[in-house]
């Protein structure tokens, strides 16, 4: 039987199928189910920096002062007063005494504030890495997409500072030049990069008038974007790569590794198909090295990369020229 373990930022997994930071940690109960499942590492739903802000009545102060003027603003932290900080690094701390496999703890932050202590007390309950999300929507049209880059750059370089597990990026497909943002990620000292981030846009409802925002599931052609990065950046940079949004089979595993993943995070095919669907992956991804000749992921990891696929334009834009030039009419219902 091929071997499925990897190597992720120095830290040995059984499997390169990791569950990504979701409400599956909320349950101890689900985190042992997913290790029991053979998922190689789990990331523990977000600390966010609002929550850790709350506490210490920075945003408290800045809400109070828009309160009047957006009251819906402090509904968007209901019920953080039960769920600070504190309480996060306990629930941290628990998940860490009932299962062996890794943990990763997850910030979700935009500027260097306060809330950097926190990495360290998430170290220290026991995280065997941390993943920094730095989503955020710029709408300041004075605000350059160098100001924008500079305040990512620091955050990473404030956490690794703060910490000596290692440190993932989990980044948006929206910086000007991917690349080279990538590139400085890690020379400001990421340690693996998490491809990519999901938005959730808002949506406008016409009958009530108002703008809502829902959290829709991904589909497995959602994965495409991401493999086109890994394929780009595993060619590019010297980092390890996780791949994450559409991963949901065997076979998706299999691409991304192909494409140059150390790992993928699943979320949304865990919550459609049950935690189950990680040893169903773990099986096929077996099973197709076994069929294809492959003892471990290092004998395929990176084959059909930007660098080793042969074709350099597999990946850029000639190949939307050839597609959309060489489409055939008679293939759509017209
Ligand atoms: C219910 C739910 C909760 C999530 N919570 C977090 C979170 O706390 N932090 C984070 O970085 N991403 C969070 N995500 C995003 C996922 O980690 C992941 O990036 C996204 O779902 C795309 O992966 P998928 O296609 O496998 O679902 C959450 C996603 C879902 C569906």
């Amino acid at each position: 039987m091929a071997d499925i373990s990897t190597s992720y930022m120095g830290i040995e997994l059984a499997s390169p199928v990791i569950v990504g930071a979701s409400t599956w940690s909320r349950k101890i109960e689900h985190i042992k189910r997913a290790e029991d499942a053979g998922a190689g590492a789990l990331v523990i739903h977000s600390l966010f920096q609002e929550q850790i802000e709350l506490e210490t009545e920075e945003l408290d102060e800045e809400l109070g002062a828009h309160g009047e003027e957006f009251p819906e603003a402090l509904s968007y932290f209901p019920h953080m007063e039960h769920a600070g900080p504190r309480e996060h690094v306990m629930w941290v701390e628990n998940a860490r005494r009932a299962v062996a496999m890794p943990l990763i703890g997850s910030l979700n932050a935009t500027s260097v504030g306060e809330w950097v202590r926190y990495a360290r007390q998430l170290e220290e309950a026991g995280c065997n890495a941390l993943e920094l999300n730095l989503y955020s929507v710029e709408t300041n049209p004075d605000k350059t997409s160098s100001d924008i880059e500079k305040q990512a750059l620091d955050v990473i370089a404030t956490v690794k500072n703060e910490v000596s597990v290692p440190v993932a990026v989990k980044l948006s497909p929206f910086y000007t030049s991917l690349a080279n943002f990538a590139r400085r990620v890690v020379e400001s000292g990421a340690d693996g990069l998490v491809i990519f981030n999901r938005f959730y846009q808002p949506f406008i409802d016409p009958d009530n008038e108002r703008a809502d925002i829902s959290l829709d599931l991904s589909r497995q052609e959602d994965t495409r974007l991401p493999l086109r990065w890994i394929g780009i950046l595993s060619s590019a940079l010297d980092v390890d790569l996780a791949a994450s949004t559409g991963v949901h089979t065997g076979k998706d595993v299999i691409r991304h590794i192909l494409a140059g993943a150390k790992a993928v995070q699943c979320v949304s095919t865990l919550y459609q198909n049950g935690l189950g669907r990680i040893s169903e992956m773990n099986n096929d991804l077996a099973g197709w090295m076994d069929s294809h000749g492959y003892g471990d992921l290092e004998d395929f990891r990176g084959e059909l990369n930007r660098r080793n696929i042969g074709d350099p334009y597999a990946f850029e834009r000639a190949q939307y020229v050839q597609l959309l030039m060489g489409h055939r009419m008679d293939t759509f219902a017209v």
